[in-house]
């Protein structure tokens, strides 16, 4: 379980049903389900009763602070409320020319590598789509260096975090050893470079970046937020956009690889929609086939293999009794994988996402983003960012994935790609000369 918890809550599914019980460390008791009636009733339509895990908010708190991803009930809120402004419609056409700065920049050192041979390409989506949600939150003057050193920051401390929860044992340890002061003051670090750049806005003209938005955000009493608030609710959406569009983007290259018909239908798109024009967010809609397949490369391999919540009262969802304190986890892997939703779950078919088939989706069967008033609060910008990223590299390059390698999903907080996946690039050639010649040799 602690391995590859997927196989074996999937194998679970199979042998219980869409819905079981088991206890975590022989006492805690979780109910595990796959059940869209079950996951509508926790995540969105009774979600009053249920909290985010102590957990995840408790080792994140300590370490991020207050923030979307660590607080619960009104104080929560109010902060969504102010903070979803940032995600709007006409904040998004505003960041997506900063957005494609960013991408300009990350997209030569992309080219240089991906030049010298097969790359491996989860740290290099990584590092593009981090350094755009970086330069979205603090602005295009974000310098390189210290986008490296908040990126190095959150994984590190991220892995330490997941070391913490399924070794709770060794926290005695850690705190001997020296371990948590270190993973501290590389926090510490993190946190005075954003001060830094908070501190001089102070003093300078209005952005147009997500900061300017917490910065300016007023409660109802006419007061804005603390300047500690808006750096740990900074660090908060650093820390959940951080790996998941990569980890979306390195997945979705992969299953493209071996479908060049289509990679062409994707390119056909971009060209019709775009021509030489740059994209921007209200192009989103106009972009149906590419849509599709991102959708379908979710399925597959949702980031957010699961979500978790933890039962404030007795409850019964959809005829399954949920005592108080009971954790639910709705195992979003398994549900996008179960033949009960899906016909031929493991075939990759974009189809299924079409104007003519949706209607035919069972509610709350796809769930990348989550659902109900927790869901992501990103979703918008990740298409945004992603379709982005996609209209270059798609058009530029041709693209495989080097054969003989093991790809295997890890499902650590995220789904990732264990040992990477290994891709040669090369110049794009015209529609279906050799496109897959390079991988094969
Ligand atoms: C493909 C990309 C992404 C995926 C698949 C994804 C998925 C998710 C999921 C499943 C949740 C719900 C977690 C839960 O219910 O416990 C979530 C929440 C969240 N996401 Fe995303 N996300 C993505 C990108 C982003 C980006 C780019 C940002 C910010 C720039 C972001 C910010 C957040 C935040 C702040 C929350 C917590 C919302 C709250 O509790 O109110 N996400 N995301």
């Amino acid at each position: 379980m602690a391995h590859n918890p997927v196989q074996v809550l999937s194998r679970y599914n199979e042998a219980f049903g869409d819905t079981f019980r088991i206890y975590l460390g022989g006492l805690k008791e979780a109910i595990v389900t796959i059940n869209p009636l079950v996951i509508q009733h926790v995540l969105k339509t009774n979600s009053e009763n249920y909290h985010k895990s102590e957990i995840q908010k408790k080792r994140m708190g300590h370490f991020l602070g207050k923030g979307l991803l660590t607080t619960e009930g009104e104080a929560w809120k109010t902060q969504r409320r102010l903070i979803q402004t940032g995600f709007e419609r006409k904040q998004l056409e505003i960041l997506s020319s900063i957005m494609q700065d960013s991408l300009a920049d990350s997209l030569r050192n992309f080219d240089r590598q991906a030049r010298t041979g097969p790359v491996d390409i989860y740290p290099l989506m990584m590092k593009i789509t981090f350094s755009m949600v970086a330069r979205s939150l603090f602005g295009a003057r974000l310098r390189d260096e210290d986008i490296d050193l908040i990126s190095v920051a959150i994984s590190t401390v991220q892995e330490f975090m997941v070391r913490q929860t399924i070794q709770p044992y060794l926290n005695p340890w850690f705190a001997v050893s020296g371990e948590l002061q270190r993973h501290w003051e590389m926090r510490n670090r993190a946190f005075a470079v954003l001060r830094e750049y908070l501190q001089r806005r102070r003093k300078e003209a209005p952005g147009h970046d997500l900061l300017q938005i917490l910065m300016d955000a007023r409660y109802s009493d006419g007061h804005g937020m603390s300047d500690e608030l808006i750096l740990s609710e900074s660090m908060q959406l650093l820390v959940a956009g951080h790996e998941t569009s990569s980890n979306a983007l390195s997945w979705f290259l992969y299953l493209l690889s071996s479908r060049p018909e289509c990679v062409d239908r994707a390119r056909d798109e971009f060209d019709s929609v775009l021509g030489e024009k740059p994209l921007t967010y209200s192009d989103v809609p106009k972009f149906e086939f590419t849509t599709q397949l991102i959708m379908e490369a979710l399925r597959l391999y949702p980031p957010f293999w699961m979500v978790d919540r933890v039962a404030l009262a007795d409850d019964c969802a959809a005829g399954v009794e949920i005592p108080q304190g009971a954790t639910v986890i709705v195992f979003i892997y398994g549900v996008h994988h179960s033949p009960q939703y899906w016909e031929n779950a493991e075939t990759f078919d974009q189809e299924r996402f079409s104007k003519a088939k949706e209607k035919l989706l069972t509610p709350f069967a796809h769930l990348p983003f989550g659902a109900g008033p927790r869901g992501c609060i990103g979703g918008n910008y990740a298409m945004l960012q992603m379709l982005m990223i996609l209209s270059v590299l798609l058009r530029k390059y041709d693209f495989c994935t080097v054969p003989g390698q093991t790809i295997e999903a890890r499902p650590m907080v995220i789904l990732r790609p264990e040992h990477g996946i290994r891709m040669t690039f090369t110049e794009a050639t015209p529609r279906g000369v050799g496109r897959l010649s390079d991988c094969s040799a």
